[in-house]
C-alpha cells in the first residue's frame, strides 16, 4: 500500500512540474503583479487536474533563485511577486468602522488554509469538486473541507466575514480590516516538509507576506492605528501534520526517519515550532491559538496504508503523542518568558479524538470512512475528486476526504476551542479570551 503511495507522489511531482514549465513558457496574458493563475472560481472548470492557465504569469522576480525544476527550492514560490501597496499615495484611506469586529490572522497547513494555493503552482489544491458542496454556492473554495473550516467557524464566533487568503486580488481596501489567511496547504514546521507539492508558502514566505500586508495596512490606515490593529487582533496557527505525515512516515525508511530517532525528531520539530512563534510575537502578535498535529494515526488516509487491521496506525498516534504534550510544554515556557499569556495550546489530538472514539455521541455515523475519496475507508491520498466515492450526507461523517474533517467536525472541533476545559485549552479557551479583551 505505501509504495502506492509513493508512485502517487512522484507521478503528483512529475505532472505539476510539467504544467510548471509549460506555464513559464506561456507568459503573456494579464497582468497581476502577485498572481499567477487566476482563481476558477465558480465555474466548474473542465476536470480535476487540467488548471487552465488563464492570465498565466510567471513573476521575475525570485525566478533565479527558485530553478523551475521539481525539486528546486523548497523555500520559494516562484511566481508571486510582491503586492502593491494600494493605491494609496499618501495618508489613510480606509477608515475602521465604529464597531470593527477583531482582526483574525490565519497560519499553518491545510486545516486552516482558505484558498491561497488556488493561486499557486501546487499539487496540494482543493479546487475542484466535489470540495466546498455544501458552500453557500456548492462550489469549490480551495478550503479542504465541503464547507467551511475551523478558522471560518472561529470567523463566526468573532462575529466577523471568513478571512479572505493573502493571495486573493481581493484583499484590498476595507478587507484589510478583517484580517488575513496567509495559510497554504502542505507546509510544515519545517521548510523541506512537502516537498512534493513544489510551490506552497512555507512558513518563513507566510511570516515574510504578514510583514508585508502590516506595511499595506499602514499604507491603507496609517502606522499607529495598524500597529494596534495587529495588537489586538487575534492569531491562528496550525502546524505538525505534515512534519510526520508529508516527511517523516511519507513512506518506510525515510531518509528523515533514518536519520534521526522519533524523539529526537520531535524535539527538534518543537524547537523549530518555537520559533516560528517568537516571530509571529515580534511581529505583534498577543493572542494566539497554536494547534497542534491531531491525532494522525486515524486519518483515513493512515488507517489504509500503516494499519492491516483498519485500527488507528500505531506509529503516527505515538508520534502525536510525543508531540502534544511537548507542544503545551513549549506554549507555557513561551508565556512564561513574555509574561503574558500570548498563546494558547488546542489540544486538537484531544478534541478529534472524543469524535473518533465515540462517533454516535456527537450524531455522527463512522469516523473512519471519509466521505469522499476511493480504496479501503476512501483513505486513497489526494483522490477526492468527481470520480470518487462521495456520501449522500455530510453531517453523519467525521472525515470529509482521507485527511481533513468535514464542516461539521470543524464545528464541533472549534466548540472546544470556544468552551473547552484546559485540558483543551491551555492556559485558557476562547470565550475566556475574548472576555477579557473585550474592553480592547
Ligand atoms: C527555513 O528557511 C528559512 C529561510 O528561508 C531559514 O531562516 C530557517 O532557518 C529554515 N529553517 C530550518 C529549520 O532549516
Ligand atoms: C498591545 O496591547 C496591550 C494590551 O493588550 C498593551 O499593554 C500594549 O502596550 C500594546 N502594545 C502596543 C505596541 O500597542
Ligand atoms: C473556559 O475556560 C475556563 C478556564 O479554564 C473555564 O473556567 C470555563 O469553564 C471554560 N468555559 C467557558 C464557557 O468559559
Amino acid at each position: 500500500m505505501a509504495n502506492i503511495w509513493v508512485i502517487l507522489v512522484l507521478c503528483l511531482a512529475v505532472g505539476v512540474s510539467a504544467t510548471l514549465d509549460k506555464a513559464i513558457f506561456e507568459p503573456k496574458g494579464h497582468h497581476d503583479d502577485k498572481v499567477i493563475f487566476k482563481p476558477k472560481g465558480n465555474h466548474g472548470s473542465p476536470k480535476g487536474h487540467h488548471r487552465a492557465p488563464s492570465g498565466t504569469h510567471v513573476a521575475p522576480k525570485g525566478s533565479h533563485d527558485s530553478p523551475k525544476g521539481n525539486h528546486g527550492a523548497p523555500h520559494h514560490v516562484t511566481h508571486v511577486a510582491p503586492k502593491r501597496a494600494g493605491s494609496t499615495p499618501k495618508g489613510p484611506s480606509v477608515r475602521p468602522k465604529q464597531k470593527q469586529a477583531r482582526p483574525f490572522f490565519v497560519f499553518g497547513d491545510s486545516l486552516v488554509d482558505n484558498g491561497n494555493n488556488n493561486f499557486l503552482i501546487t499539487g496540494a489544491r482543493a479546487d475542484m469538486p466535489p470540495y466546498g458542496i455544501d458552500s453557500p454556492d456548492h462550489s469549490p473554495t480551495g478550503r479542504f473541507s465541503n464547507g467551511l473550516n475551523i478558522p471560518d467557524v472561529i470567523s463566526e464566533y468573532i462575529g466577523s466575514e471568513p478571512t479572505l487568503p493573502y493571495l486573493s486580488p481581493e484583499l484590498t481596501g476595507q478587507k484589510l480590516l478583517v484580517g488575513a489567511n496567509f495559510a497554504s496547504a502542505g507546509v510544515g514546521i519545517l521548510n523541506d516538509t512537502g516537498f512534493q507539492f513544489i510551490n506552497v508558502l512555507r512558513m518563513p514566505l507566510q511570516l515574510e507576506y504578514f510583514k508585508e500586508y502590516q506595511q499595506r495596512l499602514s499604507l491603507a490606515i496609517g502606522e499607529e492605528q495598524a500597529k494596534q490593529l495587529v495588537n489586538r487582533s487575534l492569531v491562528l496557527i496550525s502546524l505538525g501534520g505534515n512534519d510526520f505525515v508529508n516527511n517523516y512516515y511519507l513512506y518506510p525508511g525515510s531518509a528523515r526517519s533514518q536519520l534521526t530517532s522519533l524523539s529526537d525528531y520531535v524535539t527538534y520539530l518543537i524547537a523549530e515550532y518555537r520559533k516560528i512563534l517568537e516571530k509571529l510575537y515580534d511581529l505583534g502578535s498577543r493572542r494566539v491559538i497554536v494547534m497542534g498535529s491531531g491525532p494522525l494515526g486515524c486519518a483515513p488516509a493512515e488507517r489504509m496504508q500503516h494499519s492491516l487491521t483498519g485500527d488507528c496506525a500505531a506509529d503516527l498516534q505515538a508520534a502525536a503523542a510525543l508531540f502534544e504534550p511537548q507542544l503545551t510544554q513549549m506554549v507555557q515556557d513561551l508565556n512564561a518568558k513574555y509574561h503574558a499569556d500570548v498563546f494558547v495550546a488546542a489540544n486538537t489530538k484531544l478534541m478529534h479524538h472524543d469524535m473518533i472514539t465515540d462517533p454516535k455521541a456527537f450524531g455522527f455515523v463512522t469516523s473512519t470512512t471519509a466521505c469522499c475519496g476511493q480504496g479501503p475507508f476512501n483513505g486513497m491520498p489526494g483522490l477526492c475528486s468527481l470520480t470518487s466515492n462521495l456520501c449522500p450526507n455530510r453531517d453523519e461523517y467525521v472525515f470529509w476526504d482521507a485527511f481533513h474533517p468535514t464542516e461539521r467536525a470543524c464545528r464541533i472541533i472549534v466548540q472546544q476551542i470556544m468552551n473547552g476545559a484546559p485540558e483543551y485549552m491551555k492556559p485558557m479557551n476562547l470565550s475566556l479570551i475574548m472576555s477579557l479583551d473585550s474592553n480592547m
